[in-house]
């Protein structure tokens, strides 16, 4: 299952991240990529948003993992800064991943074999100053339906 939806500004970015995170379930991933100024804070904000949490999720500077309490356990994991993929294994990630919360990871490219294949991949690509393409695609049938429901969302705004 596969959408590409593009954003024509960030509050468009953030709407569509709270769509998402309204529909997410205890143990879902997102993977997110794209380069730098693509929007995947962007979007983790709206995510968050939608998943009922209410502290701002920031870009951390140098904590690779952020965790926010809420109604479920909101892990926001960014490995923008990590040196080597070699130190992965050292975070200890599989608690997230395979908990009960819901992951978030920006620069997921990076996770290489240990990101799970059931998530949800989202790929950001900047099209120009103020818009944005974003790609869902997903193997796992879980995200089938909320791939449906977000392009339906899109085709729905004015
Ligand atoms: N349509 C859009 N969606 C998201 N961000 C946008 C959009 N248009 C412009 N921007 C700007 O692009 C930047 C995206 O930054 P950020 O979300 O931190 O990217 P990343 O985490 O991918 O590096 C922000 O400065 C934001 O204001
Ligand atoms: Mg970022």
């Amino acid at each position: 299952m596969r959408v590409a939806i593009r954003t024509c500004d960030q509050a468009d970015t953030i709407s569509l991240g709270e769509r998402l995170g309204a529909m997410l379930q205890p143990g879902d991933v997102v993977a997110l990529t794209g380069e730098l100024g693509a929007g995947k804070t962007t979007l983790t904000k709206g995510i968050a948003r939608g998943a009922g949490i209410e502290a701002e999720v920031f870009s951390p500077t140098f904590t690779l993992i952020h965790e926010h309490p809420g109604k479920l356990p909101f892990y926001h994991i960014d490995l923008y800064r990590i040196e080597s993929e070699d130190l992965l294994p050292d975070l200890g990630l599989d608690e997230y991943l395979y908990g009960q919360g819901i992951t978030v990871i920006e620069w997921s490219e990076r996770m290489g074999s240990l990101l799970p294949d059931t998530a949800l991949q989202i790929r950001l690509a900047v099209a120009d100053e103020t818009e944005r393409d974003i790609e869902l695609t997903a193997s796992y049938h879980r995200w089938d339906e909320v791939i449906q429901e977000l392009a339906k969302y899109a085709d729905s705004r004015p």
